[in-house]
């Protein structure tokens, strides 16, 4: 299954790059949420490689929707996370495809093909780029993080998300909002990232990037530090070391 998911984020990830100058079609799907004629393409490349080789598997993906998360297998898709990155030829989007099993992450690979940067892990197995084990940074305390965070489509949520910053960045290292959910997780599993906030996730946002940071010896929590899960949208993910100064935080600015 790992290696349908790494091949899926591949062929996926070709038709994203090859696409990246050309000319696209922009639809508006919903508030401040858009998808591209690329996102279309990339999802019926993923699903038919999926439905081919595991005809019986539940497949949960952005655009094409699918099977809610529920008991057994399920592929949890975003053929292209960072579409509005991508709509703006901001060269910093990625494919996310996850494995789930009874809701629990099992395996998941991003891809990030303007890089050819393949992240990718297995439950027990670690976590890789480019077949390369990786690591949570060592970064520690929280006043030497780089951190990041995306604003989500509401404005209840980015208000939500201000009010959090206003506690986080007096007291963090910087922080940017780099417009991909997923590759910013899998930032943190490398360790280019010392952790990452986001209050609107879906479960293709994060169902392969939780493993990798899980895999990598990294934290990933609801923002009263449960164990994440797929099926809830708010998410703090980190190096592991600075999370429970950062959870203090959080909650002091509630
Ligand atoms: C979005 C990106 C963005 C996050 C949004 C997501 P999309 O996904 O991951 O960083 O803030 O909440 O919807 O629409 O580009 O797949
Ligand atoms: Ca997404
Ligand atoms: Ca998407």
């Amino acid at each position: 299954m790992l290696q349908t998911a790494i091949e899926a984020t591949h062929r996926a990830g070709k038709v994203i790059a090859e696409r990246f100058s050309a000319q696209r079609n922009v639809t508006v799907k919903g508030y401040r949420d858009i998808v591209t004629d690329v996102d279309i393409a990339a999802e019926s490349i993923i699903i038919d490689l999926i439905g081919e080789r595991f005809p019986d598997h539940a497949i949960l993906s952005e655009e094409a929707g699918g099977a809610a998360i529920g008991a057994g297998l399920t592929w949890v898709i975003d053929p292209l996370d960072g579409t509005t990155n991508y709509a703006h030829r901001i060269p910093f989007s990625c494919t996310s495809v996850g494995v789930l099993e009874d809701g629990e992450p099992l395996a998941g690979a991003i891809y990030d093909p303007l890089r050819d940067q393949t992240f990718a892990a297995e439950r027990g197995k670690g976590a890789t780029l480019n077949g390369e084990r990786i690591h949570a940074s060592p970064a520690s305390p929280l006043s030497h993080t780089l951190l990041a965070l995306d604003w989500g489509h509401s404005n209840a949520v980015r208000v939500q998300a201000l009010a959090l910053l206003l506690h986080v960045a007096p007291r963090c290292g910087t922080v940017r909002a780099l417009g991909s959910a997923a590759l910013a997780l899998a930032y943190v599993a490398t360790g280019w990232l010392d952790g990452y906030l986001n209050l609107a996730l879906k479960p293709w946002d994060i169902a392969a990037g939780m493993l990798l940071i899980a895999e990598a010896g990294g934290r990933c929590t609801t923002l009263r530090g449960e164990p994440c899960r797929a099926d809830i949208p708010a998410c703090l993910a980190t190096n592991g070391l600075v999370h429970d100064e950062l959870l203090a935080v959080i909650a002091d600015s509630a």
